[in-house]
């Protein structure tokens, strides 16, 4: 794999967990156990694709509205994740935070996830963000109702107030499993130029190698961010035209 390629944020919606286990007789529980090893391949196999960043949909603000049994047990889950994967974040270099409201979620957890996010600060391998009770219209209003300065100055900073980073955080890819083709109120804002991949396969089969196929799929796309053809925008430098495709570079111009 080339080493000038982009680093890109991904985002993934990590549907179908439930009917997974439907599926095969299994509780829905049983789902969102399996989809928690998917995702541990998944962050495993980021830096090899050149993923710096990835936002993982993990509980969304309307997930409330299931059965208390059923939150329950992603709460439980939720827990377990956290309590055994710090080792592994260290281990490789995963800083980890956590998106969406904290008021809402059982205190217990909030302590978890605020010890794991300030041990893993200065990694800089990978940026973990886990989107719980999550909801990006939430989101978007909270910044706007604070009537921050930010959203006097431009797109930049106001991205900056809402990801938390001091980076922008726009997602490069955004990827669905299990058929569905919404956005569910995730990173609205984020996704805004984003290239979407949709694919069939539940999460809790989603591998390595369906990994492989987004990425592939999202390189070989043409991002022009509503600008013109290389050959048609005359503020692009000779350089940044060649190898566009391959080499994934924006084609925005100064
Ligand atoms: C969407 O529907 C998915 C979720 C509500 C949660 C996904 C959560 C996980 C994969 C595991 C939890 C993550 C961590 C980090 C502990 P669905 O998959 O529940 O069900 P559906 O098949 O009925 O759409």
């Amino acid at each position: 794999m080339q080493s000038n390629l982009q680093k890109l944020h991904l985002a993934i919606i990590m549907d179908g967990n439930g009917r997974w286990a439907k599926k095969r007789n299994l509780p829905r529980f049983k789902g969102h156990c399996a989809g928690v090893n998917s995702l541990r391949t998944i962050i495993q196999a980021c830096p090899e694709f050149h993923i710096s960043t990835l936002t993982i949909y993990a509980f969304s603000s309307d997930n409330w509205k299931r059965p208390k049994s059923e939150t329950s047990h992603l709460m439980d889950l939720l827990r377990l994740y956290l309590t055994s994967e710090l080792d592994i974040f260290l281990k490789n270099k995963i800083r980890f935070m956590a998106i969406g409201r904290r008021d809402r979620l059982p205190e217990d957890v909030v302590e978890l996830i605020e010890d794991i996010e300030t041990q893993t600060k200065n990694e800089t391998q990978l940026t973990l963000r886990i989107a719980l009770d999550y909801s990006a219209r939430y989101e978007i209003l909270q910044i706007a109702q604070k009537n921050s300065p930010a959203l006097k100055e431009n797109h930049s900073s106001f991205s900056r107030a809402l990801s938390g980073l001091d980076r922008g955080c726009d997602v490069d890819l955004l990827i669905r499993t299990s058929g569905e083709k919404r956005l569910s109120d995730f990173l609205l804002w984020e996704c805004a130029y984003s290239e979407l991949h949709f694919t069939d396969t539940d999460w809790p089969d989603f591998s390595k190698e369906n990994l492989k196929i987004a990425v592939d799929d999202f390189r070989s796309r043409n991002r022009r961010f509503g600008s013109l053809e290389p050959e048609n925008s005359p503020n692009l430098k000779l350089t940044e035209m060649h190898g566009q495709k391959n080499t994934y570079k924006t084609m925005r111009t100064k």
